[in-house]
């Protein structure tokens, strides 16, 4: 295992009800003025603002709304929210909603206190937070992205066409409310997608070093198969409550640093699709189902043993009369099928990019990570964007 030192600083509220129960009282401390940030109106039809709404005005605290924030949240939206948070001497973000959401909000907690070059001084480099970013708290609405257990936030700078995260500690929200019944009216496409999401960030922590006996990679195949277990349950029946509360807890464990503890972690994938959505604005977790199992036929003899290891503990592969190189093909080929079971893309054009993308400008601007089983070269990385085309 590699050193670490952990700590996780965001109170988690799980469960039906858990909104009604502790919100008034959580917000009790911060100072009147309140943030209150959301998508683009999911929850005016679900029912979620109105219950939000008639919690906080029960508390007597001043309510100011910033609304539209949308999937794959921009640089542009983030200072728009900084000049209203500034405007209004904000005390708190109250961020109700998914990873684009929840993202934007930490974001924006950065912009509201910092003067200079947000992008350039946090995104495009590493930055250092010495001072304190606006308070936030997250209602979560739909899981996969782990979004609200972390200090990651996922931008998308328009002008420069970059996708990029930076997971800043000081960002991690001081509380998350995490009410299962929330998700019930997700649609399905984006459901399963979140649902992949999540199975891909721990599939980039899973698949790579050290591959030695540790309690990460053990964690890992437990969590890979709740969600591919539970995504099956929820898909048959949206409203089944445990499946659902496991998808959402599975998205929280996957992203909340626990499981990226001593390992040197991937994310290839998720470098190569942040890319693709810098350049074509595509679904995450469907970005993600395209390009995971094309990526792994490229790297699996590179990580045969843990790949093996991945197609039986995860997959339930017979290995009888199979050499080690096809029993970890097959898990590989195990994951595609899962993919089309649950009804994601597998092809660029079925993820809807077609050929009024340039691709060779979204595969120049990829990076190769540093913690895969092989490095990318640019020229490999276009034949994985060649070879799922269509
Ligand atoms: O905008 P509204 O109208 O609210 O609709 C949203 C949106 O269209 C809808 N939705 C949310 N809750 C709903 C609902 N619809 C019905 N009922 C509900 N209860 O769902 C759609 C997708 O929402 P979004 O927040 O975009 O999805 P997700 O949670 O998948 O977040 C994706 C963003 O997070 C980033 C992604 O790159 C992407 O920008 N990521 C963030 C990470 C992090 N911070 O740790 C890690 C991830 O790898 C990821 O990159
Ligand atoms: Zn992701």
């Amino acid at each position: 295992m590699n050193n670490f030192i952990f700590e996780n600083t965001t109170k988690v509220y799980f469960g039906k009800g858990c909104v009604k129960e502790y919100l008034a009282c959580l917000i009790g401390k911060y100072e009147r003025n309140i943030m209150l940030c959301y998508g683009e109106g999911s929850i005016k039809k679900n029912g979620i603002y109105e219950e939000v709404m008639e919690i906080l005005a029960s508390t007597g605290k001043e309510i100011y709304e910033f609304s539209g924030i949308m999937p794959n949240p921009t640089y542009r939206k983030v200072l728009e929210g900084a000049e209203v948070a500034r405007e209004n001497q904000i005390g708190l973000i109250l961020g109700v909603g998914g990873g684009s959401v929840m993202d934007c909000c930490k974001a924006i907690s950065i912009a509201a206190r910092y003067d200079g070059n947000v992008w350039e001084d946090f995104w495009e480099r590493p930055g250092i937070i010495d001072f304190e970013p606006l308070p936030l708290g997250v209602i979560v609405t739909v899981s996969g992205t782990g979004s609200e257990c972390n200090g990651g936030a996922v931008i998308t700078n328009e002008e420069k066409k970059v996708k990029g995260g930076r997971d800043y500690p000081q960002c991690n929200p001081e509380f998350a409310l995490l009410d299962p019944s929330y998700t019930y009216s997700v649609p399905k496409f984006q459901m399963v997608s979140g649902g992949f999401d999540t199975l891909s960030h721990i599939m980039e922590t899973y698949f790579s070093e050290p591959d030695g006996d540790n309690v990460s990679d053990d964690l890992a195949e437990a969590l890979m198969k709740n969600v591919i277990r539970n995504l099956r349950v929820a898909i048959r029946n949206p409203e089944d409550y445990t499946a659902r509360s496991n998808l959402m807890w599975d998205a929280a464990m996957a992203e909340n640093r626990l499981l990226k503890l001593g390992k040197r972690t991937d994310f290839q994938c998720h470098q190569m699709e942040h890319q693709l959505g810098a350049y074509t604005g595509c679904n995450h977790g469907a970005g993600l189902a395209v390009l995971h199992p094309v990526y792994y036929r490229h790297i699996y003899r590179d990580g045969l043993v843990k790949f093996k290891r991945f197609a039986i503990n995860v997959w339930g592969i017979s290995v009888e009369g199979k050499s080690e190189e096809e029993i970890a093909r097959a898990g590989v080929e195990a994951l595609a099928e899962f993919i089309r079971e649950i009804g994601l893309p597998v092809t660029l054009r079925e993820l809807g990019v077609d050929e009024s993308v340039d691709l060779r400008a979204v595969v120049d601007s990829c990076v190769s990570m540093q913690g895969s089983y092989r490095k990318m070269t640019q020229d490999e990385i276009n034949k994985i964007f060649q070879e799922v085309q269509d």
